[in-house]
């Protein structure tokens, strides 16, 4: 019915339109930021490569929910601060973090220390979007 008039077809796009946008946020995931601090290096991903480091220093180890069995390395998350312990958790900015992943989370942080974080970013990350006198945070990421 929609593809046989003109008006049709405008109707069929608008319909396309919203169903790409909901797919996309639907693919934003919700979960937990920790924090951790130098040596960075050697990491999982990239060992004592200098390089693997954005310029930023937005980087961040995976947890194991997204390390996909070190697939994740190198791949680049947009992560955002949605609340903490603190009302002052976020800093409020216009739109989210992108990082890199140079790290498996597991390989950092002791075991006693669980539930792993969803992410676990850099101290100049974590600190883009969050105050650092609190350790975890609630994030939405999207690949
Ligand atoms: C961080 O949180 C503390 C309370 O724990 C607050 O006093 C401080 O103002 C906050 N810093 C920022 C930058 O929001």
């Amino acid at each position: 019915m929609y593809i046989l008039s003109s008006n049709g077809y405008y109707h069929f796009y608008v319909l396309l339109t919203i169903i790409f946008y909901v797919i996309e946020l639907a693919k934003s995931d919700i979960g937990t930021a920790s924090r951790y601090s130098p040596p960075y290096s050697p990491t999982t991903c990239f060992g004592n490569d200098p390089t693997q480091f954005p310029s930023s220093n937005l980087f961040a180890a995976a947890g194991s929910g997204i390390w996909d069995n070190g697939a994740s390395c190198g791949r680049q998350y947009l992560v955002k601060c949605i609340s903490g312990s603190i009302e002052e958790a976020c800093v409020p900015l216009d739109g989210p973090i992108q990082i890199r992943i140079v790290e498996f989370a597991e390989n950092i942080v002791s075991e006693a220390s669980s539930p792993i974080a969803s992410i676990i970013l850099s101290n100049a990350a974590f600190q883009t979007i969050a105050n650092m006198s609190i350790s975890v945070i609630n994030i939405e990421f999207l690949q």
